[in-house]
């Protein structure tokens, strides 16, 4: 099993500049990491990472932009860990008139992004054996009908993430995948839930790739709904189904 300690480390974070991508630029710098990229859309947002700390080096970042991650594959030539954290959401039930369209952009930023960046930067990962971390959602588990296209560009996330793993075993790299439920960030500001902290969601991944774990389920929801999952699948299926509001 391989376990992965991020101290003294490089790593690369996309959409750091807040929520959950800035939980993990600063908690890799709290544990220790020795140069964190944090990659960001809008060059606005670079003092206010740099403030973090001097290991901090911001760089500009939209995943569905093919000049911005060839310019950074060649920036970088050394990386031990690529977080997949940026994303898009726009909820709209999976039959709605404007599905399609939602489901193209959603699936530019949340699938093809994380596919192409992981593409670009995997020589230098595959040199380092190093780690790929992928933000899924846990309705990339079981579609989540109030959000469907959404709930499906991350269960292609999910998909993708579990084919690398396999296919990169071999390389001595680890794959792993985070799923979290309801998250305080300005991407739920309007859903009236109970939701967990930023924080927990860095602190929970950075400790399970310390175990070697590579299912992270951050949260208590996401823990609870992935649970009944593996008990029956079809359960998970109906429970969000019937919170559609
Ligand atoms: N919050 C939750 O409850 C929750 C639950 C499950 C999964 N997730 C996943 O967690 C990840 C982080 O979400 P969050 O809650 O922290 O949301 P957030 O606060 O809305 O942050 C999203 C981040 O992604 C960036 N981003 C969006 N499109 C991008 C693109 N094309 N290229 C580069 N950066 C881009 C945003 O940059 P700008 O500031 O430039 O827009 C921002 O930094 C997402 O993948 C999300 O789907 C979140």
């Amino acid at each position: 099993m391989i376990k992965f300690d991020v101290k003294e480390k490089t790593a690369l974070v996309t959409g750091a500049n807040r929520g959950i991508g800035l939980a993990y630029v600063e908690h890799l710098i709290k544990r220790g990491a020795r140069k964190v990229y944090a990659g960001v859309r809008d060059a606005s947002t670079f003092a206010s990472l740099k403030a973090i700390h001097e290991n901090v080096e911001p760089v500009l970042l939209d995943v569905t932009r093919t000049d911005h991650i060839q310019a950074l594959a060649k920036k970088i030539a050394t990386l031990d860990l690529l977080i997949n954290n940026a994303g898009i959401i726009h909820p709209c039930f999976n039959g709605a008139d404007n599905a399609a369209e939602i489901a193209r952009t959603e699936m530019e930023a949340n699938y093809l992004g994380p596919l192409n960046l992981t593409l670009a930067l995997l020589p230098a990962l595959k040199k380092s054996r190093g780690v790929i971390v992928n933000v899924s959602s846990i309705a990339g588990i079981s579609n989540f009908p109030s959000l469907g296209p959404y709930s499906a560009t991350k269960a292609a996330l999910h998909s993708l993430t579990q084919g690398l793993r396999a296919e990169l075993q071999r390389d001595g790299m680890m794959v792993a995948g985070v799923y979290p439920g309801p998250i305080d960030t300005r991407m739920t500001e309007h859903f009236e839930m109970e939701k967990a902290p930023t924080s927990q969601v860095a602190e929970r991944t950075f400790a399970a790739l310390a175990k070697g774990e590579v299912d992270i389920f951050p949260d208590s929801f996401s823990e609870q709904m992935y649970g009944m999952f593996l008990a029956n699948p079809k359960e998970l299926e109906k429970t969000f189904g019937g919170m559609i509001q």
